[in-house]
């Protein structure tokens, strides 16, 4: 168990703000936070509690006055290997292959894993920053695929009751960037380990935007002649990487905002707009949601109230995704970004009357 006091978060959150806590926990193993837990040792630490992952999905609003978790559990390990039973008592989403992976891996290094071993499951979310343990809590979603259609199970730690607790999929209430961990198991359970069901003969999932086209591309320019989780991977990062900044050089926190889920007459009222400015055959980006709501892309809304590459003081709106607010000299307050996103969200709701939440979870 490593214990700090008066901690700099600076490397601890990928929008880079310069913060502190009044304390650091870091421990490495299950047996540790229960020990720890079990002792009674958190009694003494301040108040509140907060756990992190790798931080990407954090705007630290200032210092932190309590303490601050991280797990430094990190693992993957095959628990079923592939081929020794092909389908079990789950029913549908069965897998051949379940690994387990610690909460505190790199969420890109068990991509990685699973596309070298030629496992389909994951490749479509390769390149999100952020650790296991947070991907549970959040339902990371990218490219067609969410975490919940890869997760088996999530294994936590209760601490009420200072014992191990399972989650199984389906138990964890998963949503749009949404699970039981963000509501009614907030602050309770902290995420140990997570267990994913893999496959070395399921498919790719190609149907979002244009993943198939530059997949079919990619394979054609490749030697191979079937897909691979790799090669679907190397096109996903690809794309990521022409929309996205790169997190080792700009701070940023991903998509700044959820995409928003409208009654079907905002989005009319949407598509009315654009069309009188851009013509009738012009189509508005959404999705149905289903039951009359439908979800409209924030980049869409926001790129036309005219933000992308807007920049201001140590700030700005990343010009190839104005979904992400960036921190563009290192140097930028938490202030400075909160200003900007209320002047963002302001603009949306003025032009279109709707209001954007943010995805950040500010603390
Ligand atoms: N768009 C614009 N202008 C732009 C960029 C996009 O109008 O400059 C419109 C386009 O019509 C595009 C649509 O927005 O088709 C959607 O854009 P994109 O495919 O980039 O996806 P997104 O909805 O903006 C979501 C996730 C991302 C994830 C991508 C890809 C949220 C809040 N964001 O973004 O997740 O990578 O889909 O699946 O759901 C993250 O959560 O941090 C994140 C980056």
């Amino acid at each position: 168990m490593d214990i700090r006091e008066s901690y700099s978060l600076k490397k601890r959150n990928t929008f880079g703000m310069d913060v502190s806590c009044a304390c650091y926990v870091e421990y490495g193993s299950v047996e540790e936070l229960v020990e720890f837990f079990s002792s009674g040792r958190q009694h003494g630490l301040p108040l509140p509690f907060l756990h992190i992952g790798g931080g990407s999905n954090i705007l630290f609003t200032g210092d932190f006055p309590g303490t601050v978790f991280h797990s430094g559990i990190r693992f993957i390990s095959e628990i079923r290997p592939c081929g020794t039973t092909a389908h079990d008592a789950d029913g549908p989403g069965s897998a051949a292959v379940l690994v387990e992976v610690g909460a505190g891996t790199l969420w890109d290094d068990f991509c990685a894993w699973c596309a070298e071993r030629g496992l389909w499951g994951p490749e479509n979310l390769s390149g999100i920053p952020g650790e296991t343990g947070a991907a549970a809590v959040q339902n990371i979603g990218a490219y067609g695929v969410e975490f919940k259609d890869v997760v088996r199970e999530v294994r936590c730690f209760d601490a009420v009751t200072c014992s191990i607790k399972t989650f199984r999929q389906q138990e964890c209430k998963y949503g749009y960037r949404d699970s039981i961990f963000k509501q009614s198991a907030k602050g309770r359970y902290i995420v140990t380990s997570v267990v994913f069901g893999l496959s070395t003969e399921g498919g790719p999932r190609l149907e979002y935007g244009h993943v198939k086209s530059a997949v079919e591309n990619a394979l054609s320019e490749s030697s191979q002649e079937t897909l691979t989780p790799s090669l679907v991977r190397s096109v996903i990062l690809g794309i990521r990487d022409s929309k996205l900044p790169d997190p080792g050089k700009t701070g940023s926190a991903g998509s700044f905002f959820k995409n928003p889920v409208v009654p079907k007459i905002f989005y009319e009222k949407v598509e009315h707009y654009a069309k009188s400015k851009y013509g009738q055959d012009y189509e508005v980006p959404h999705f149905d949601a289903g039951s009359g709501f439908v979800k409209i892309p924030a980049a869409w809304l926001i790129d036309q109230c005219g933000w992308k590459g807007y920049r201001e003081g140590n700030v700005g709106v990343y010009e190839k995704q104005p979904l992400v607010l960036v921190n563009l000299t290192g140097k930028a307050l938490p202030g400075e970004i909160v200003a900007l996103e209320k002047k963002i969200a302001a603009s949306v709701l003025n032009l279109f009357g709707i209001g954007l939440e943010p995805e950040v979870e500010h603390i």
